[in-house]
């Protein structure tokens, strides 16, 4: 057994797929480093090399692979591990066949020291380490937090895990299991440390975050129970929410939301069709009028919030008039961002099974088509601030046109650029909008 843990062992995480992987790498590495590993690049050269895998698409698969590959190939003397979905998703025979030290699976990404450890005592050619459950029957969430970052800005956490709703095109309820979620108690915990090291901005972030439970209560109650707790920590100025499904979003739910000055009037409500029909065949549980109510309960109480989306054009069947309604209902609900994906097949899944897959340009085509349409919208929305004061939390520094910048969001989201004149970053700077190009609205500070 591996008893002094890891002082001195370097270790590079590299991360495919969302957000909530993102976490999840993070998260791993604070498990590492509280044990001495040190947090190395993965292009430089390390002990132990953690591949946390993806598994949404055929492309996130093979990319999967490749990156386990290339990882074994020109670092032979290492350990090399992978974790997440795709080794969740593929069978005992395919994992063996990867020739790799370790597998850590989905809600077991908590025991990465004990299987980077055993890896490293075990190092003999034919002796796997596993830890790999039926993700199926898991009901616990696996508690996991993030306790060395290393910007101060925006941070997720990540408070839900799993999803029911097994949308046609979707292999995650497969790779992540039921939903399961975790205890405010703990959510409240990892805000106020964050908050302590100086993050002013949260982003609740899970697989299906509108699931969100707590004893037994779901449907919208327990997330702005959270919400409302986390608002009371001081120092934390702003929370945002990750994807919502937009049944979540009724009027008791978006007046109680709008009470809460922490949350901000930016809210991703997940669409993937404008077509009632596509909505269908993707075994998705809304209607476009469903969503429609959704918007319009957001833009009842709050002024002007951003509405941002996920689209996914080319979906099997798709017709030309399909795409066309789903152009229309975009410019209907008029979003400030929409996040444009050609469907990808993923094996294993009800669309990939359906007849009529449209062919590669035609998706190209219409992938284009809505990301001009996004644009437009885009350009429009950034534009209602111009002449309005805009509170900005600013990340980063950046040279634009050969001028010094500090870049950051709104509260709805709109990327900011205000001259940076020597200040730093992570802090709030009002400033007015003045002009906007390729969508980012450049403000300028008031005088004196
Ligand atoms: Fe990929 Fe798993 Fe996230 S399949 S998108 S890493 S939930």
């Amino acid at each position: 057994m591996c008893e002094k843990k890891l002082e001195g062992i370097k270790v590079a995480i590299l991360t495919l797929g969302c957000k909530v992987n993102s976490y999840e790498s993070d998260a791993m590495m604070s498990l590492l480093t509280a044990e001495g590993a040190v947090n190395t690049a993965f292009e430089e050269k390390a002990d132990v090399y953690i591949v946390n895998t993806c598994s949404v698409t055929n492309i996130a698969d093979r990319k999967s692979r490749q990156m386990l590959n290339r990882a074994k190939k020109e670092n032979p003397s290492s350990v090399i591990i992978a974790a997440g979905c795709y080794i969740q998703a593929i069978s005992e025979k395919e994992r063996d066949a990867l020739g790799i030290d370790g597998f850590v699976g989905n809600n077991r990404k908590d025991k990465i020291v004990d299987v980077v450890c055993r890896c490293l005592e075990e190092r003999n050619p034919g002796i796997k380490t596993e830890e790999i459950v039926d993700i199926s029957k898991e009901k616990e969430y696996e508690e996991l937090e993030n306790t060395d970052k290393t910007s101060h800005t925006r941070a997720y956490i990540k408070i839900q895990d799993g999803c029911n709703q097994f949308c046609s095109y979707c292999i995650i309820p497969y790779t992540r299991g039921r939903i399961r979620s975790r205890d405010p108690e703990n959510v409240i915990a990892e805000t106020e440390r964050l908050v302590r090291m100086g993050y002013k901005e949260i982003v609740l972030t899970g697989i299906h975050l509108s699931s969100y439970t707590v004893c037994g209560q779901t449907g919208g109650e327990p997330l702005l129970m959270l919400m409302e707790k986390m608002a009371e920590i001081k120092g934390l100025e702003r929370i945002r929410l990750g994807s919502l499904e937009p049944r979540i979003i009724t009027k008791e739910f978006a007046e109680r939301l709008s009470q809460n000055k922490k949350v901000c009037p930016h809210f991703h409500l997940s669409l993937q069709s404008g077509s009632d029909t596509v909505l269908k065949r993707m075994n998705r549980k809304y209607d476009t009028a469903e969503y429609e109510m959704g918007c319009a309960e957001l833009r009842r109480v709050y002024d002007d919030p951003a509405i941002t989306t996920d689209i996914i054009v080319g979906f099997p069947g798709e017709t030309d008039a399909e795409f066309g309604e789903t152009c229309a209902f975009a410019k209907k609900v008029g979003f400030s961002k929409v996040h444009v994906f050609k469907y990808s097949r993923r094996r294993g899944t009800v669309a990939d099974r359906m007849p009529d897959q449209v062919e590669e340009e035609k998706k190209n085509l219409r992938s284009k088509e809505l990301i001009s349409i996004e644009e437009a919208m885009g350009s429009e929305y950034a534009c209602r601030f111009i002449g309005k004061i805009q509170n900005i939390l600013t990340e980063e520094t950046e040279i634009i046109d050969g001028a010094e910048y500090l870049t950051g969001y709104n509260e709805r989201y709109v990327r900011c650029a205000v001259p940076a004149y020597g200040m730093k970053t992570g802090e709030f700077i009002l400033a007015r909008g003045i002009e906007v190009r390729d969508n980012v609205l450049f403000c300028e500070r008031e005088p004196g």
